[in-house]
């Protein structure tokens, strides 16, 4: 997976908002239109942006709109009373008019071109990435299906929509009236050639990759995180004295603590690195690693995927090595 590290910079756009709606029980719907230029840059379905709000916090939400209307992004953020305060802030806080500050989208869960057929899997706000992907999918003309669920129907943004629109290729299964999602029928469903794609909480994404592992379809599922997975931190070995990050752009070593991340010890130099989820699963702090050995962490590549791109996640990685340079 190659996408934009931090290294390269990724441009910043300045958006307006133009419109907020509830569209669902605690779920929001963001309008944003460029302020500078007429068009905003080109996405693929799939793709999020990293909004930077008022406060300084970052987070990353998938893009809903029509892809080929750059006059606009669209976004839709629930609303997590026991998350870590971005939601909220935008629920509460960010208005019609407000300026806000974005990067380009980049893309972590692209649609496979050759694929025979397209399963869609989504829980709960996991819908936004999916919403885009099956409108594409349905103008190519490919063979498709969606299974969404939800606590209900009030709470699942674009069901409706959705439901009017493409019919009986969406089956709705809100958690209140019909249960939970069959997972293992679902995957049993697809046929050779076909793919999975799967977007929601964390218990949905393990079901769902269980059930591929077990049919040996892992190759073809493709899953896209909204929270870490459980207990993504592993103890590294001999890491109680910390290690060295040169800053090799920047021309600064820094030391990071046993109890500091590489991330905040780079932000206490570099105010323009990217960060969002600061979990390991979002790919925002992604950054090149010219020298050392680092530890991987995370749960957005195999620690193998990472080496082969020479780039590490610096809000969860560690160093195997006394110094660790990067390219920043
Ligand atoms: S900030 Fe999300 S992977 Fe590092």
């Amino acid at each position: 997976m190659i996408f934009m590290t931090n290294a390269q910079a990724a441009k910043r756009l300045t958006v307006r908002v133009a419109k907020r709606e509830d569209i669902a029980r605690d779920v929001l719907l963001l309008r944003l239109e460029p302020v500078a230029t007429a068009e905003l840059p080109i996405w693929e379905p799939g793709a999020h942006i990293e909004l930077h709000l008022p406060s300084g916090l970052t987070r990353h939400y998938s893009l809903c709109s029509d892809p080929s209307d750059l006059s606009r992004y669209e976004v839709s953020v629930l609303r997590d009373d026991d998350g870590r305060g971005g939601s909220l802030e935008i629920h509460r806080d960010v208005k019609v008019g407000d300026e806000l500050t974005s990067n380009s989208p980049k893309n972590l869960f692209p649609l496979v071109d050759d694929a025979k057929s397209s399963l869609f899997i989504a829980g709960g706000i996991g819908i936004t990435p999916i919403k885009a992907m099956i409108e594409e999918v349905n103008r190519r003309g490919q063979e498709w299906r969606l299974i969404y669920g939800g606590r209900s129907l009030e709470s699942m943004a674009y069901a409706e929509e959705l439901k009017d629109a493409f019919g009986d290729l969406v089956t709705l299964v809100p958690q209140d009236t019909d249960g939970v999602i069959d997972v293992e029928g679902a995957v049993a469903s697809v046929s050779e050639g076909g793919h999975i794609y799967c977007c929601g909480p964390t218990g949905l994404l393990n079901a769902v990759t269980e059930k591929c592992d077990n049919v040996g379809m892992r190759a073809e599922l493709h899953i896209e995180r909204f929270t870490a997975p459980d207990d993504p931190r592993e103890e590294v070995e001999n890491d109680t004295a910390g290690f060295d990050v040169e800053l090799r752009e920047s021309g600064v070593t820094l030391h990071v603590g046993a109890d500091q991340s590489i991330l905040e010890v780079v932000q206490t130099v570099r105010d323009d690195i990217a960060s969002s989820c600061q979990e390991g699963y979002c790919g925002s702090c992604e950054s090149r690693v010219l020298e050392g050995q680092p530890e991987h962490r995370g749960s957005l590549m195999t620690p193998e995927e990472h080496d082969e791109d020479g780039t590490m996640l610096i809000c969860v990685g560690r160093s195997k090595s006394p110094t660790l340079v990067l390219d920043l």
